[in-house]
């Protein structure tokens, strides 16, 4: 089985997929631009396994020989003899093309390409390299170490081998996968979750009911672990109307159409808890 993973991007996606991955055997590279960016990284994953250490979930020599396994680099080349590789940059899908493109051309013609990304559709990264169905959605969840899932997409072109392998890197960190058969943008998770703080966006500004009133419902009601204005709120409203006005604009779907609240909210600077306020005050 392969065992050479690439992470590009050290930043919380990456550092967690690097962590869960090391953990289960791989050997890591991770790519980043600057010194700063993987320093952070690897710090974060060294904190967090000194946590599960504490817990007794991890012990010192397992937590020191997973450490061991990941190396790290700014130069994007030493991708080079990995089996897979997993992008988590930003999520803008001219820096991700880009990439994509440029991976093509350093890794070896079996390396599986895949994409973090929460909503962009696969087939359009795929479109930047020359083997696009050795390409593939593999969108964890955060924080990596304690979230179950992979959604794993599938991109208009992309193969059964590339897919089972992606699976099988998936499956390999204890997460347990779906399957995005169609390509469509926010796939299954980013869509359900974007109609849902959409939806309670609306309520909240229409004064339907209060933003504590509207998460409980969710979470008493529905067994949510998280209401949706709080899950907005811990996203980041920003990255949420990103995400909603992406798909909106693939799907033409109305109900995905981001609240005037939600974009003045982002004009305002409340992007939640990274700035101190958003649907609640931190
Ligand atoms: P982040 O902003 O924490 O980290 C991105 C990292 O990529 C930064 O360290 C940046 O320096 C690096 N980077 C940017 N361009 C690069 C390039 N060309 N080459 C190498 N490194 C580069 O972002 P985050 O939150 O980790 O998100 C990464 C991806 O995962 C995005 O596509 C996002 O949509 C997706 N995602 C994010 C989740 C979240 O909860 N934050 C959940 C699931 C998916």
């Amino acid at each position: 089985m392969a065992r050479e993973l690439a992470v590009i991007g050290a930043g919380l996606m990456g550092s967690g997929i690097a962590q869960v991955a090391a953990q289960a055997g791989w050997r890591v590279t991770v790519v980043d631009t600057t010194e700063e960016a993987l320093r952070r990284g690897v710090q974060g994953v060294q904190a967090s396994w000194a946590k599960f250490v504490e817990k007794g979930k991890l012990t010192q020599d397992e937590a020191a020989a997973a450490l061991e396994r990941i190396t790290t680099s700014t130069e994007l080349d030493a991708v080079a003899h990995a089996d897979i590789v997993v992008e988590a940059v930003f999520e803008q899908v001219e820096v991700k093309r880009e990439l994509f493109r440029t991976l093509d051309g350093l890794v070896k013609d079996t390396t599986v390409l895949a994409s973090n990304t929460s909503a962009i559709p696969i087939t359009k990264l795929a479109a930047a390299t020359r083997n696009p169905e050795r390409v593939v959605g593999t969108h964890f969840f955060s924080p990596v170490p304690l979230m179950s899932l992979c959604e794993l997409v599938r991109g208009l072109k992309t193969s059964d081998e590339t897919l089972a392998t992606a699976r099988e890197f998936a499956e390999s960190t204890g997460k347990t996968c779906i399957v995005v058969e169609r390509d469509v943008a926010g796939f299954v998770t980013t869509r359900l979750i974007s109609a849902l703080v959409v939806e309670a966006v609306k309520l909240y500004e229409a004064g339907v009911a209060s933003a504590e009133d509207i998460d409980l419902a969710c979470k008493l009601g529905f067994g949510h672990a998280m209401g949706p204005l709080a899950t907005a709120d811990l996203t980041g409203v920003d990255i949420l109307k990103h995400a909603t006005e992406n798909i909106y604009a693939e799907s033409r779907d109305e109900k995905f159409a981001p609240p005037e609240l939600m974009r003045r909210m982002v004009d305002a600077g409340d992007f939640g808890r990274k700035t101190g306020r958003g649907f609640y005050a931190y």
